[in-house]
């Protein structure tokens, strides 16, 4: 058995977005991607996990399960369903949330923006339009006054380069264009969005006499490495597509830095944008150009990603070289139906945490509860806790299980690992 002691002071928690559980249908942009018939096997985010109704139940399980901190979004066209009318009773809504999280010990932390639109804003050219960032600081400003006594901590936006490739280069996500011209302007659009979204939320936290403000994005990245070390092209694959996909775009929002193809928008001088590092760490690509690729024989994930736990790590280390910040990790988590091996999972990437002398302070797990994987929709299974989506029933996994003692002890004792870990293995 290896061992894991979870340093005290990691705070471990579980990660989510509102279009993936809330339910509704108020006219978003994944409500007409549904709409299309695009999601694989037909299911629909207006229903999700039911969670806008399920709230107060989810957040008493949460505790019980002893999760520590709890990443959950807004969704913006739920608030804000025509461009400037805000809908105070969803906003009531959430300070109540909110207030029950603080209240059972669950410390929150807001995402503002995670990957979906309100209708009205894709209709005036959403995140292809720099002069759109005004529409995104209003809903930030109102959000922040409402609830910003309830919450320290934010992430202004949720991965941009994922978002801008999948919606805009490759088409495949909404808004549905397929442009590296409309791709690259995005990202930069998003990047400027954040470093004014950070001022912002600073500025409106303080004037409100509050202190302890933490305000960052959650960054989508990969460890890359080349099909073959011995080969030069790969190599160079490797080494652009890390720079093109991730580091750019990380000293951008980090630092205020846009190296080309990327554009500043935001009219700012170079400084820090960002009080931690939010890192989403999924998986490793192995490459020979500019395309994804899977390492032949790895451990793979239902969805067949490489699982690849020290990837976590060396992606922190990218990022402390870009500068030193607290490192979060906003989310960490694996596509695995039958719960077979996330037990696993979870301990790998821990350990390689544990080992590492980085300032890891937080691991949000995604995700607490199954629910809508975009284009998967929800067959395809990342949570602690198991959904019926026929009954939205919930029933705690062997994972949850897990994870929960590991909160509570902080440590794998031999018990521990004979009950969860000793009969799992990944699949190739
Ligand atoms: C996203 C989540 C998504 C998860 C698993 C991340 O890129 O932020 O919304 O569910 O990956 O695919």
């Amino acid at each position: 058995m290896s061992r894991l002691d979870i340093k005290k002071d990691l705070l471990l928690g579980t990660a989510g977005s509102a279009t993936q559980i809330d339910g509704g249908d108020f006219g978003h942009t994944w409500n007409l991607w549904y709409s299309a018939g695009k999601i694989r096997d037909g299911s629909d985010p207006a229903v999700a996990a039911g969670h806008w109704e399920r709230w107060r139940s989810d957040a008493m399980l949460m505790a019980r399960m002893g999760i520590q901190t709890c990443r959950m979004s807004i969704e913006w066209a739920r608030v804000e369903p025509s461009e400037g009318c805000f809908d105070e009773y969803a906003i009531d809504h959430l300070k109540e949330e909110l207030m029950l999280l603080n209240g059972l010990g669950i410390r929150p932390l807001i995402t503002l923006h995670h990957f979906t639109n309100p209708v009205w804003f894709e209709v005036c050219g959403g995140w292809d339009e720099p002069k759109n960032i005004v529409y995104f600081l209003r809903y930030v400003e109102r959000m922040v006054r409402r609830l910003g006594h309830l919450c320290d901590d934010y992430i202004t936006i949720n991965e941009p380069n994922v978002y801008a490739l999948n919606g805009c280069r490759d088409g495949i996500w909404p808004p549905g264009k397929k442009s590296m011209q409309s791709a690259m302007r995005t990202m930069s659009v998003m990047a400027s969005a954040h470093i004014r979204a950070y001022r912002l939320i600073h500025r409106i936290r303080s004037e409100m006499g509050l202190r302890g403000t933490r305000v960052g994005v959650a960054l989508h990245m990969r460890a890359f490495a080349p099909k073959n070390k011995a080969n030069p092209a790969h190599c160079a694959a490797a080494a652009l597509s890390e720079r093109l996909f991730q580091t750019q775009l990380a000293e951008a929002v980090t630092l205020g830095k846009f190296a080309p193809p990327l554009r500043d928008y935001s009219r700012s001088r170079p400084g820090r944008y960002c009080d931690f590092h939010g890192l989403n760490y999924y998986t490793r690509s192995t490459v020979t150009g500019l395309k994804d690729g899977v390492r032949l024989y790895s451990a793979r994930s239902d969805l067949g990603w490489e699982i690849y736990p020290q990837g976590l790590v060396e992606c922190a280390q990218k990022l402390m070289r870009i500068c030193s910040l607290p490192i979060y990790v906003t989310e960490n988590g694996v596509c695995d139906n039958n719960d077979a091996f996330r037990c696993r999972f979870i301990f790998d990437h821990l350990a390689a945490i544990s080992r590492s002398n980085l300032p890891f302070e937080r691991y949000y797990h995604w995700s607490f509860l199954d629910n809508f994987e975009w284009l998967e929709g929800c067959s395809a299974r990342f949570g602690l806790v198991e959904v019926d989506f026929a009954t939205m029933e919930r029933r705690v996994k062997k994972s949850g299980r897990f994870y929960s003692e590991l909160i509570k002890q902080r440590e794998v004792t031999q018990e521990l690992y004979d009950e969860f870990l000793a009969m799992e293995s990944y699949h190739h």
